[in-house]
């Protein structure tokens, strides 16, 4: 049975507040999942930068490989680095490295080397001005193309990146090693899905791709 959800179901309460401010309670009515990424720049004294993120798609468009990264919040590193370097890597990790991932949202100060700081190592991108992560497994290095508010005075942006290069580990590419999809494979974030019928949450989790 279908049902119909112009406003917030009245089950639905933060569970942090502000939670529906930051988000939208729609975000966790569908709970749609998306992948998950490191988006890696220097500042402009020369530290690496990097930026947990989801939200974001990828598309080929006329033999170009076009990233979408949906919500880069203005008040960030990365929205700076961006409109200073015009330029990026998208790294993908596999969850046996996403704690220190993580970790690169502590180690945020302006003077930290937060790749390395996180205890991942961080390489010179090929194409781009940017550092890579070694330990992911897909590298995308990227020059910026354009950004758009969300809508008037919204908090994030939506920026177009377009691919320049790829470094990619062959276990991944090797259905039979690796692979790209499965436990091993890219990750998803998932957002913390609610019950509209019950208002229970489901906490935030991540989860891999199954093939049919
Ligand atoms: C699972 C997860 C997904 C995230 N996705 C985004 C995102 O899509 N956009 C964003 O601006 N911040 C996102 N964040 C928060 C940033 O990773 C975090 O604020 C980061 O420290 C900002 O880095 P910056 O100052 O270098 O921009 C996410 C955090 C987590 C844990």
């Amino acid at each position: 049975m279908k049902a119909e959800f112009s406003n917030i179901p009245n089950t639905f309460k933060e569970t942090w507040p502000g939670e529906f401010q930051s988000f939208s309670w729609q975000d966790f009515l569908t709970c749609i999942p998306s992948v998950l990424l490191v988006i890696t720049s220097y500042k402009a004294n020369g530290k690496e930068n990097a930026c947990l993120q989801s939200w974001s798609t990828f598309v080929g468009d006329s033999g170009e490989f076009i990233c979408i990264i949906g919500s880069v919040s203005k008040k960030g590193h990365l929205y700076e680095t961006l409109k200073e370097n015009k330029c990026c890597v998208l790294n993908f990790p596999t969850r046996d490295i996403y704690k220190k991932c993580e970790d690169t949202i502590q180690n945020n100060n302006y003077d930290d080397d937060e790749i390395t700081l996180s205890g991942l190592t961080s390489e010179r991108a090929i194409t781009v001005n940017a550092p890579r992560i070694k330990e992911c497994f897909l590298n995308i290095e990227c020059e910026y193309l354009w950004e758009r508010e969300h809508f008037e005075n919204s908090r994030d942006v939506v920026v177009a990146l377009r691919s320049k290069h790829i470094c990619m580990d062959s276990a991944m590419w090797d259905e039979n090693v690796q692979g790209r999809f499965g436990k091993d494979g890219f990750m998803y974030n998932i957002h913390s899905s609610r019950n509209p019928d019950t208002g229970e949450v489901t906490p935030d989790c991540f989860g891999a791709i199954e093939k049919y």
